[in-house]
């Protein structure tokens, strides 16, 4: 129930000019989101990295409604793919140490009349600047209805860009079906539970069954010929893909673990020094709202911490 209410919540503008403006949201903010510039994103990059971890950087924004916000999105991901490759922290395409995430819905997907196309041409924009940088493209997976566009999207561009990554949800019943038809040679997956809400006839509504089918998802990436991009803090989760990528003959490089900026960071470390490859998804910029709203709702602890800092200050 408190899930539904703070996922509703991520939608609502008023709440969203309410609470962008709150100062005192600040503590929060700063614990998932790696800071507002780009020079912000790159400093916390090279800091991941000094520690062994790897990234996916992702510029914030989504359910972009203006033509402008499109491309000045995808400029700055140019942007930063430059001063990724500048600084050294790119290179190696698949086992590159810093690569990007890209909600199309932030580069034009709901765009009328022609969301699909302006995405499509944005994220392929975007997947010229990783090629140039050595670096790869993985393309976040947001609420249903932008499921099956997005799928058709990656498609697209995996004819040019083998490398484009695609992101399976568990709590979707579809799921395993998706993985099925991405668990091809060198397709890049990440499979995580699924951070929005869906009708319970497209979605499991229990933790139990959202759980179920990521270990069964994860036993088809897994065992199939893909790299495979395990992302979730569950620590449980976490033991079954390390005991199927054993039964599976993986090495170490032909999958990773992923985890959220600020979330675990004492398992992501613990991973990353026992050999792992552990990447830590870094959110950056202004729009930083609906991915608050997100964690939030993820975690009723987060909850409690928001609520203290808003009362601390006032
Ligand atoms: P779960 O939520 O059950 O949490 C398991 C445990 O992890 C908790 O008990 C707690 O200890 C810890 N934990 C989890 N979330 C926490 C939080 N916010 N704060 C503190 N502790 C927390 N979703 C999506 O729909 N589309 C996408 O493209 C992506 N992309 C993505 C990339 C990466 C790298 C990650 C890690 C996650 C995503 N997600 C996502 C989000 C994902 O779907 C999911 O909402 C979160 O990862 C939380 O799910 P867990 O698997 O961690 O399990």
């Amino acid at each position: 129930m408190l899930r539904r209410t703070l996922l509703a919540a991520s939608a609502s503008t008023r709440l969203r000019t309410a609470i962008t403006a709150a100062a005192l949201t600040r503590n929060v903010v700063d614990r998932f989101v790696a800071g507002e510039t780009t020079a912000d994103a790159v400093a916390v990059t090279t800091r991941l990295l000094g520690e062994g971890l790897l990234a996916s950087l992702d510029h914030l924004g989504e359910d972009t409604t203006e033509p402008e916000h499109a491309a000045a999105a995808t400029q700055e991901y140019e942007t930063l793919l430059g001063l990724l490759a500048a600084a050294g922290l790119s290179g190696g395409g698949t086992a590159s140490p810093a690569e990007v995430s890209v909600k199309p819905t932030a580069v034009g997907l709901r765009l009328s009349p022609h969301g699909e196309k302006t995405a499509t041409e944005n994220i392929a924009r975007i997947c010229a600047a990783a090629q140039a940088a050595g670096a790869t493209v993985t393309i976040d997976m947001e609420d249903c209805e932008a499921v099956e566009p997005t799928l058709r999207i990656a498609a697209d561009l995996r004819a040019e860009f083998p490398w484009v990554g695609s992101v399976v949800q568990s709590y979707l019943r579809r799921s395993e079906r998706d993985c099925a038809a991405l668990a091809e040679a060198g397709a890049r997956v990440r499979l995580c539970k699924g951070a929005y809400s869906a009708p319970a006839d497209e979605a499991f509504t229990s933790a139990r069954g959202v759980d179920g089918s990521y270990a069964r998802c994860l036993r088809m990436l897994m065992s199939g010929p893909g790299y495979t991009m395990v992302a979730t803090h569950d620590p449980r989760l976490i033991r079954i893909a390390s005991a199927q990528a054993v039964r599976s003959g993986r090495g170490r490089g032909s999958f990773e673990f992923q985890m959220l900026y600020g979330v675990r960071p004492a398992e992501q470390r613990r991973l990353a020094e026992a050999g792992q490859r552990m990447r830590v998804y870094v959110p950056y910029g202004g729009d930083w709202y609906g991915y608050l709203m997100r964690r939030l709702a993820e975690r009723p602890a987060n909850l409690a911490f928001f609520l203290r800092a808003l009362a601390s200050r006032g």
